[in-house]
């Protein structure tokens, strides 16, 4: 699929998978990430915003808010169009990259099903970049299928986040309908020590 420009067929398949056929997946990943409510977080890559919604409900009452940051305006659009009822969704068509130029924003970060369709040679870049939008003692949440077909390496992952300044704190591996072997990482970015 050619994520910049999906097809109706495309839009419609996952949005099929995203909201109906994995909707209880997507709701048990949002209930691991312990949100209190206040928060801001981004879902990178948030693409038609099956995740985001689950992140948007469970921040309602505490006021946060959620970005839902993507590069293509057309899951962004259906991602406005399935979400119009929450008021506490940002949708950002942009790169992380101008992002973190603003520095440290982000309570909590999830990246879901998403780093294994980037190029390898661009990951790092945006790994390091998502850091700097992370805030001191925030934390980031990442599911990624692990097939060597369609995923990438559990160590990738690890040595990504290591480089961005990032620390395993905790992971799982499970198995994800239609998606197959995952690997789930929580990473936190340590407190800055005063010299
Ligand atoms: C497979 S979809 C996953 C969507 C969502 N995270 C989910 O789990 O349902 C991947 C999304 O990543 C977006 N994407 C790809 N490269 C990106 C980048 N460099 N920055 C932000 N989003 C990107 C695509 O446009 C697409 O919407």
């Amino acid at each position: 699929m050619d994520f910049k420009k999906p097809s109706r067929f495309d839009i419609f398949v996952h949005t099929l998978a995203s909201y109906v056929l994995m909707r209880g997946a997507y709701k048990k990943y949002v209930d691991t990430f312990g949100l209190k409510g206040d928060e801001e977080v981004l879902d990178f890559g948030g693409g038609g915003g099956g995740l985001t919604r689950h992140i948007a409900k469970r921040l309602l009452q505490g006021r946060g808010h959620v970005t839902c940051l993507d590069t293509s305006e057309a899951w962004l659009d259906v991602a406005r169009k399935q979400l119009r009822r929450f008021p506490n969704v940002r949708f950002v068509c942009d790169e992380i990259s101008n992002l973190a130029d603003a520095g440290p924003q982000f309570d909590v970060i999830a990246i879901h099903i998403m780093l294994h369709d980037i190029d390898r040679e661009f990951r790092q870049d945006i790994v390091s970049a998502l850091s700097r939008t992370l805030k001191d003692t925030g934390k980031l949440f990442i599911r990624e299928p692990t097939k060597e077909k369609h995923g990438m390496p559990a160590d990738e992952i690890r040595q990504l986040m290591t480089n961005g300044g990032l620390e395993e704190v905790g992971f799982t591996e499970g198995k994800l309908r239609f998606v197959g072997p995952t690997y789930s990482g929580v990473f936190l970015k340590p407190p800055r020590t005063e010299n």
